[in-house]
């Protein structure tokens, strides 16, 4: 169990690093946390209009989160891999750094959810890809792909990631409740408006 609390550990301290807002400090960007929506992610980075830096962010928040499962997996096998993916997805939501402020883990949900098993993850982006394409809203896009996450875990034979997954989508649920009220009333941006 000491194992299972150093991966724990690990997880969280790499997924609270808060890539967008350091990217967009170096870029010159402002306070991510001034922008747009607020948040700290690769969506809100784009509206910055820089689209290297939201490719960046995306990239890094989604390779924390991916990191961190295949360490805790090399150095402590599948349940540590499980349980550092989601504690890196709380080091997003819950950073220490930023007061506990963070984002809303879809960058790190779609990163660790490749490293525990590629096929749900590739399956999860290809979901969230083909919202964005349709109907172009980010957080939509994200909320369909985490609530059909569980389902594609059972579909493509990894029933083991099931509840990690209906887990993190339920968070993933709850920290876009301002989305959810702007879907609802018509007034969430497409993608790269403010
Ligand atoms: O990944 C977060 C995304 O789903 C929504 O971001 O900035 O539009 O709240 P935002």
């Amino acid at each position: 169990t000491s194992l299972l609390l150093i991966a724990a550990v690990a997880g969280y301290l790499l997924g609270s690093v808060p890539f967008g807002v350091l990217i967009s400090k170096a870029m010159g960007l402002g306070d991510l946390r001034k922008i747009g929506s607020g948040n700290i992610g690769a969506t809100n980075v784009l509206r910055t209009g820089n689209k290297k830096a939201a490719a960046a962010t995306l990239i890094l928040d989604g390779g924390k989160g991916a990191v961190a499962v295949l360490l805790a997996r090399a150095f402590f096998g599948e349940d540590a891999a499980q349980i550092a993916g989601l504690t890196s997805f709380f080091g997003h939501c819950f950073p220490v750094w930023l007061g506990f402020k963070g984002g809303k883990g879809v960058a790190t949900f779609l990163g660790l959810m490749l490293a525990l098993y590629w096929p749900v993850g590739i399956a999860c982006c290809l979901t969230w890809l083909a919202i964005a394409k349709t109907l172009r809203i980010s957080s939509l896009s994200a909320l369909v792909a985490a609530a059909a996450s569980p389902l594609w875990a059972y579909a493509l034979g990894a029933p083991e990631i099931a509840a990690l997954a209906a887990a993190l989508a339920a968070l993933i649920f709850v920290r876009h409740h301002q989305n959810i009220s702007r879907l609802l009333s018509g007034t969430e941006p497409k993608i790269g408006q403010k």
